[in-house]
């Protein structure tokens, strides 16, 4: 297959992972912990859903009252335009209803939605979920999901991996909030990036180290980490590395701030910094170099270059993020950043890249501690 072909395919199938109901309430209880009334009052959208088996209609739809919920949408994507093709059987639930159409089943999109007690048994939950097929396939770009984000507050998904760019910009524009799955390297991204260095958006609660198992189609192979392929409860899941959430909402873990040793103690006693006298300065940026998220001094006033992965710790109140250096980022980069950091292209920085003694480090983000503890 040719390499396009390829890639094309392995995005089609990365389309279709199914996030674990576990995860989801992982995820949302340190929105709820931070404010309980986060939901309170609001109406919650969730495009790119199954709702038929979507862990997060079923987590919503369970905790409607508890969270104070005013309205939930789910819809889903119709089977004939989703690019993996799995064999689509429709569900019982679709088929034993008097609405059912063998024709729309594939071609139509699908709305589930849940703002009162339908079956009047006192609760809201899964059973007063009211549906019915879509005009169009359900596009989270057609006119008609665009009303729904339009009359929502909060859109929270997984959206395609194919699509994130557009997905992203889909609820930027309309100037939502927001709490989605994506893959850590759209951090890097031109139109990401400058979100998160203005605390526009950040990351979510779970850490991101470990990656996440989703759900995957029965038929599904993914030859290029099949090792990592399991049975869990029954079902068969994939784990996808370097997955992570992104939000606007607030929650606590981003205003922990991490507890630090001096520069000194660092080299003296920072195991990750073993043999080191010094820690490196950039040949092309007026910054040292800090491998390792836990080796940051806490009294260096200057500017650092920490992993990508420091975004999993970063606090917003004891850091300021001034740019990233991942290369092709110095062509984004505000003039007066570039000015304020001193950059100095370097042939091989590839636009951007830190470099020390002549060799390129893996990316990096440039910050700087907001208050200096002398
Ligand atoms: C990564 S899966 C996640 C599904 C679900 N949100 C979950 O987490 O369990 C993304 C879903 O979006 C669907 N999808 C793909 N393109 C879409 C589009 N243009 N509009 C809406 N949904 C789309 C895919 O078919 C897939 O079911």
């Amino acid at each position: 297959m040719a390499n396009t072909n390829l890639s094309n395919a392995r995005n089609a199938k990365n389309d279709e992972f199914y996030t674990q109901y576990a995860d989801i309430e992982k995820e949302v209880a340190a929105y709820i912990e931070f404010n309980p009334d986060v939901f309170r009052d609001k109406t919650i959208l969730l495009p790119c859903d199954d709702p038929e088996w979507s862990n997060f209609t079923k987590f919503f739809a369970q905790n409607f009252t508890r969270f104070g919920l005013k309205k939930l949408i789910s819809t889903s994507y119709a089977a004939n335009s989703k690019k993996y093709k799995s064999g689509y059987q429709p569900t019982l639930f679709e088929v034993n209803d008097p609405q059912y159409d063998e024709y729309k089943t594939v071609k139509n999109g699908k709305i589930f939605t849940l703002s009162k007690d339908k079956t009047g048994d006192g609760k809201i939950d899964i059973n007063d979920l009211e549906w019915h097929y879509l005009q169009d396939d359900g596009d989270f770009r057609s006119s008609e999901i665009n009303e729904l984000r339009d009359e929502s507050d909060i859109i929270i998904t997984n959206p395609p991996f194919s699509l994130f760019r557009e997905f992203l910009a889909w609820i930027v524009q309309a100037e939502k909030q927001f709490i989605i799955i994506a893959n850590i390297n759209a951090i890097k991204y031109k139109y990401v990036f400058p979100l998160i260095q203005e605390n526009k958006i950040w990351l979510g609660f779970s850490n991101f180290n470990k990656g996440m198992y989703f759900k995957v189609p029965v038929d599904f192979v993914y030859a290029d980490s099949y090792k990592f392929e399991k049975i869990q409860n029954g079902e068969k899941v994939n784990r996808v590395p370097g997955v992570c959430w992104f939000t606007n909402l607030d929650h606590g873990r981003r205003h922990k701030l991490l507890r630090l040793m001096s520069l000194k103690d660092n080299l003296r006693f920072n195991k990750n910094l073993k043999g080191k006298e010094s820690y490196d300065h950039y040949d092309n940026y007026d910054a040292i170099d800090v491998p390792f998220t836990d080796a940051i001094p806490i009294d260096f006033d200057g500017i650092m270059g920490v992993p990508i992965t420091f975004l999993d710790k970063y606090s917003p109140e004891q850091f300021e993020i001034i740019w990233q250096a991942s290369g092709n980022t110095r062509a984004s980069a505000p003039k007066e950043i570039l000015e304020r950091l001193n950059y100095r292209p370097h042939p091989d920085d590839r636009g951007g890249c830190t470099i020390v003694n002549g060799r390129r480090t893996y990316d990096r983000i440039l910050i700087k501690h907001r208050k200096f503890i002398a």
